[in-house]
Order: structure tokens, then C-alpha cells, then sequence
């Protein structure tokens, strides 16, 4: 009926290892230094048709991609010209050896309205697709976010041929009211509803049907030479919507995703969930005889409703004979079946002969020999009203943004900003509300089973650590996801 609402998009986890000495950051003065100016501000669009503000960077939304290579240190100083504070999230990127430019609250002290500040951390060792984004006060439902690519070494080869075409797509459920208006609504214990639509690179969709899709609405069209591969790098920056996303009369062949180069298989379609990031290798092998459609579709949801909450792209070749026509390309036809979209995520496997970054160096090959230090069980359920507000909660606790960053209260040695004592397994009885964080094991290794007791898809966003999926279970009315996390040092 409903639709989900943001606060239970992303929930950051902080790992805290207490008996290691705080390092600043580190990096390898041999390694280049790569620098970017970012001013951040709002600015008027109307991607569904309606003005509305939106944050852009530079004056551009999205914003600017940064785009570099592995082990390069990278300073970007961010100017912040909204009315409130700020933090910028590198998301994916790997904050090692140090967390204090992850750019979330726990760690780093907001950025006040008209100050600026110079994140700067080295990508060690990474390759892939990423992107970045506001964390605070629900901003990115507004905008501020931009592609973060960290491409291999020349040294190294990827594991395909140079594509022809580097084309970096966003897309994500939109509301056509600002994020201040809808922070309003969850502090006043409301759900968010339904989206306004699915923008593709912070434009409306293409009017395919002139009932469901008002005229005059500005369409992204992504030019392609045929004959050609491209590598299109695909990221759902959406709030709390799944969506399927599929080109018309393509094959979506597979070959990345966050970081790791993928076996590659073709797809006509791949649901992407809030947060993901996959890259696809696009052949322009069809006849051009018109352009075809890029569809981004809400996903398990069951109303015709939602057909208006659909983004549509144009994918043109140079050579085209004309326009897009018809209706769009089906997506699975499954929503009474969550299988199908589990099992198409269980057959994304990664390909550990390819080239690329090894991040893990600790053995992470030889699963079954790792021993295990920490297990958590972490169980999600609907939002609840603890007073008065929609709040959050994991296995039982709503987590409560202290006022002093953690991190800083462990270099200042302040006692009580915080408890470690975030249950191993959920606690039963009436919620409470805490800054509570999980107490890892330095150099360990933890599982992280995910149970989902909602009756939604629920999102988690597993900052700064690099994590593997082992499995997935389906049982009647809960998910079950295990993690195990692998700290990179
Ligand atoms: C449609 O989805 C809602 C939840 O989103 C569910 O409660 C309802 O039972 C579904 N309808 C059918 C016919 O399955
Ligand atoms: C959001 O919209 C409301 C009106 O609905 C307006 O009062 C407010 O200033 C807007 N906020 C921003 C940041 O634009
Ligand atoms: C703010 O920007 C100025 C001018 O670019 C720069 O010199 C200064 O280092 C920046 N301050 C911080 C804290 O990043
Ligand atoms: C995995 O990567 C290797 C090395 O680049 C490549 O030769 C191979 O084709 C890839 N395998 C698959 C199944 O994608
Ligand atoms: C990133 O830079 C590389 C060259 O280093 C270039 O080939 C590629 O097209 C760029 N990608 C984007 C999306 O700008
Ligand atoms: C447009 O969408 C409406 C609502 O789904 C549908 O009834 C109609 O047939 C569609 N029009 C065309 C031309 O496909
Ligand atoms: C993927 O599909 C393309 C056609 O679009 C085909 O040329 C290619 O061989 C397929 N690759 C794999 C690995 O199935
Ligand atoms: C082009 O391909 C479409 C299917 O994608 C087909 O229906 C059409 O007949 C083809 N046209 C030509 C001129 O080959
Ligand atoms: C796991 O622990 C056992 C027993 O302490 C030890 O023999 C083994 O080497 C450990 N495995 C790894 C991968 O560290
Ligand atoms: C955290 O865990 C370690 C053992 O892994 C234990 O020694 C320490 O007392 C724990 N800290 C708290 C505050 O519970
Ligand atoms: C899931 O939630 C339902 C109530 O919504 C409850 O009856 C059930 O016991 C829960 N299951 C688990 C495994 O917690």
C-alpha cells in the first residue's frame, strides 16, 4: 500500500577497534595528488515538472564525476553554500587505516552552512565504480551526490577490452517536495508515500505515454556510435525504492560491481537496490532503426499506481532512423516472488582470476578457513513511534547521533558519548534509543547476518569496509543475508 520511507534507507555501522593507537591519514607522498573544488549549493530544477530546489555541485546536478586511479591522493575541498550543515560520504571508498574523511557523523564533525573543508585520502588499492553523496539532514534526496570512478593502474590490465565509452548513469526514486519538507514528515511521524517519479541523471522521463508522463518534461538521451562497446557504470542514489533496470532490445553484459570485476554475464534486465553500483558492458550491436528506451521500474510493488514512478532514458545512436515508439521493454513479471530476484543476485559471482585490486590480503580466498571472531545478528522491523517520531530500529535499538563525533570523543578520550554495547543478538521488549555501536575485534574477521522482518526491501549501507556476501536464505517472511566483513590491514 504504502511506500517505504527514507529514514530506513541507510544505517551506517561503526566499527570501533579500541585498542589501536588513532592514526591521521596516511598517504604515500610518491603517489600523485589529484584536487577538485566543490561548491555545494542549492539550486531551482523541475525534473518532474515542478520547481523545486535541488543541491547541486558547481551548479551541476548530478554532480562533477571524479575520476581516478588507484593509490592516487585525492583533496576535495567542498564549499558549503546551503543553509545547514554538511558532509559529503565517499561511498564505497575504502577509509583504511583511518575513518576521519568517511564524511558521516559518527566520525567526522559536520561542515557548517558557509565553511569549507578539504577531505583528502588516498584510494589504496581499490578499483571500481562509486559515488558520492550528502549524508546528513535527508540531503540526498535532494541531489549532491556524483560518480566516484578509481580506474586500475596502467600497469594492470582490465579484464575486457577498453571500451569505446565511459557513460556514468544515476538513477533514483525522486519526491517533487524538497528534503526539508520531507524530514518534516518523518519528524512528524509520517511516511514519505509514493515518489514522484524515477529521475535517470536528475532528468524526468521520456514520454512514452502521454497519460502517465505530462509534456514538457527535460529527458536524459545518452548518444552512442554503433558498432561499439561502452561501459555504462549504473548507480541506484535513490532513497528507499528497488529498481529493475534494463535498455531496450540489449544485453546487459555484467563485468563489476563496487570494486570488483565480476564473471561476466549478460542480463536483459538487473535489479539494482538503493546504494549499488554495477558497471555493464554495452554493445551498440542493434539496427538503429529507431532509439530504444533505458528503463529504471519500481520493484516489488503490485499497483498500477507506480507505473507513473518509472524513469525512462533515450539510448540513441548516432546513426538512429527515429524515435523511441511503444511500450516500454517488460521488467519481470514476478511480484508476488521474490525468488527470482534473489537468485539473480546469487549468480553475480566474482571473478577472483581477473586483474584488479586485491583487497583483501589477509586470505579471503580460502573462505571456509577463516575463523570467525565477532557474529552479529542484526533484525530490521517497520519503523516505529518512539516519541512521536517515525523512527529506525536494529535489533531493537534506534541509534541516537551523538553530539560529539565518536571518533573524536576516542582521541580526546571522552567518556559517555557513546555505549559498545550493540547486542550480538536482538534484544525483545520495547525499543530503546542509544548510541550504541558493535564492539569489533581488531584484525578479526565478523559475520553480519541481516535478518529483514519487514514487509519491504530494506537497504543497508556497510560503510568504509569491505564486505562478501556468503549467502541468502528466503524463509517464510524473513531474509537472511550473512556478511562476513574483512578489515583491509
Ligand atoms: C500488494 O502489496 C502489498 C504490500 O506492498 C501487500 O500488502 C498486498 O497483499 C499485495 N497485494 C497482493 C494482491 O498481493
Ligand atoms: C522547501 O519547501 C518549503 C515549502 O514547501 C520551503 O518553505 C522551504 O524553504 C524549502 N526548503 C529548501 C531548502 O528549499
Ligand atoms: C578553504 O578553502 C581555502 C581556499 O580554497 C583553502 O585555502 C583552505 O585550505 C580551505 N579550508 C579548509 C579547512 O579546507
Ligand atoms: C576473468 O578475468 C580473466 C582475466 O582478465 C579473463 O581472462 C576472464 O575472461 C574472466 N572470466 C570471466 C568468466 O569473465
Ligand atoms: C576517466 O578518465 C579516463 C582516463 O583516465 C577516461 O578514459 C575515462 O573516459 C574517464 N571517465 C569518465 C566517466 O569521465
Ligand atoms: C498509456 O498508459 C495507460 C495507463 O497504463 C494505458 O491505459 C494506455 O493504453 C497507454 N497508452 C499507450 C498509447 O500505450
Ligand atoms: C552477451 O550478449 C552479446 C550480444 O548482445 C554477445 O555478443 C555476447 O557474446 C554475450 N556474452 C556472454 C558472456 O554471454
Ligand atoms: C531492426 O531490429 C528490430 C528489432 O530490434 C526489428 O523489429 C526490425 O525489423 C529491424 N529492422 C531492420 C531494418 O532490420
Ligand atoms: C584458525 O584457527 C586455527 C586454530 O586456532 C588455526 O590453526 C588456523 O590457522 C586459523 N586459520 C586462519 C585462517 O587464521
Ligand atoms: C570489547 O570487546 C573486547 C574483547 O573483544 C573486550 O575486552 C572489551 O571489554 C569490550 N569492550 C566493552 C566496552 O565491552
Ligand atoms: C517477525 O515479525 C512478526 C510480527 O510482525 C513476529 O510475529 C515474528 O515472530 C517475527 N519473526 C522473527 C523471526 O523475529
Amino acid at each position: 500500500m504504502s511506500s517505504s520511507s527514507s529514514s530506513r534507507a541507510f544505517f551506517f555501522f561503526f566499527f570501533f577497534l579500541i585498542n589501536v593507537s588513532l592514526l591521521l591519514t596516511l598517504s604515500s607522498a610518491a603517489d600523485p595528488f589529484v584536487s577538485y573544488e566543490f561548491e555545494v549549493s542549492y539550486i531551482t530544477a523541475s525534473p518532474l515538472g515542478v520547481p523545486q530546489q535541488v543541491i547541486a555541485i558547481n551548479n551541476k546536478f548530478p554532480g562533477p564525476t571524479i575520476n581516478v586511479t588507484t593509490n592516487n591522493n585525492v583533496a576535495v575541498n567542498v564549499r558549503n553554500k546551503l543553509d545547514e550543515s554538511l558532509l559529503i560520504h565517499w561511498s564505497g571508498i575504502q577509509q583504511r587505516r583511518t575513518s576521519w574523511q568517511d564524511g558521516v557523523l559518527g566520525t567526522n564533525c559536520p561542515i557548517p552552512a558557509k565553511w569549507n573543508w578539504t577531505y583528502q585520502f588516498q584510494v589504496k588499492d581499490q578499483i571500481g565504480s562509486f559515488f558520492y553523496f550528502p549524508s546528513l539532514h535527508l540531503q540526498r534526496a535532494a541531489g549532491g551526490f556524483g560518480g566516484f570512478i578509481i580506474n586500475n593502474r596502467p600497469i594492470i590490465p582490465i579484464p575486457f577490452d577498453t571500451p569505446h565509452g565511459d557513460i556514468v548513469v544515476f538513477i533514483g526514486d525522486w519526491y517533487t517536495r524538497n528534503h526539508t519538507d520531507l524530514r518534516k514528515a518523518l519528524d512528524d511521524g509520517k511516511d514519505l508515500g509514493m515518489p514522484d517519479g524515477v529521475l535517470i541523471n536528475g532528468k524526468g522521463p521520456y514520454r512514452y505515454n502521454d497519460t502517465l508522463v505530462p509534456d514538457g518534461i527535460d529527458y536524459e538521451t545518452i548518444e552512442v556510435h554503433p558498432g561499439k562497446t561502452y561501459r555504462l557504470r549504473v548507480h541506484n542514489v535513490g532513497v528507499s525504492t528497488s529498481l529493475n533496470f534494463r535498455i531496450q532490445s540489449h544485453n546487459l553484459l555484467l563485468a563489476e560491481t563496487e570494486g570488483s570485476y565480476t564473471v561476466q554475464q549478460n542480463y536483459t534486465s538487473l535489479d539494482i537496490h538503493v546504494g549499488q553500483s554495477y558497471s555493464f558492458l554495452l554493445s551498440t550491436d542493434q539496427n538503429a532503426s529507431t532509439d530504444y528506451y533505458i528503463v529504471a521500474s519500481a520493484r516489488f510493488v503490485n499497483e498500477s499506481r507506480w507505473q507513473r514512478v518509472t524513469g525512462v532514458a533515450i539510448l540513441r545512436y548516432t546513426n538512429s532512423k527515429g524515435k523511441a515508439r511503444g511500450p516500454l521493454p517488460p521488467g519481470p513479471d514476478d511480484q508476488f516472488d521474490k525468488t527470482y530476484s534473489m537468485n539473480q543476485a546469487r549468480s553475480i559471482r566474482w571473478n577472483v582470476s581477473a586483474s584488479g585490486a586485491r583487497p583483501n590480503p589477509q586470505g579471503s580466498f580460502r573462505y571456509g578457513s577463516i575463523n570467525v571472531t565477532d557474529i552479529y545478528v542484526l533484525k530490521n522491523k517497520p519503523l516505529e513511534k518512539i516519541n512521536g517520531k517515525q523512527r529506525a530500529t536494529l535489533s531493537g535499538n534506534s541509534f541516537v547521533n551523538p553530539s560529539t563525533p565518536i571518533r573524536l570523543a576516542d582521541q580526546y578520550k571522552l567518556k559517555g558519548v557513546y555505549k559498545l554495547d550493540f547486542p550480538t543478538k536482538p534484544l525483545t521488549g520495547s525499543p530503546r534509543t542509544e548510541t550504541s555501536i558493535i564492539n569489533g575485534t581488531y584484525r578479526g574477521f565478523m559475520e553480519v547476518i541481516l535478518q529483514n522482518n519487514d514487509t519491504k526491501m530494506h537497504t543497508y549501507h556497510m560503510s568504509g569496509y569491505a564486505f562478501f556476501v556468503v549467502g541468502y536464505w528466503l524463509i517464510p517472511s524473513l531474509l537472511y543475508c550473512a556478511i562476513p566483513c574483512f578489515r583491509n590491514q
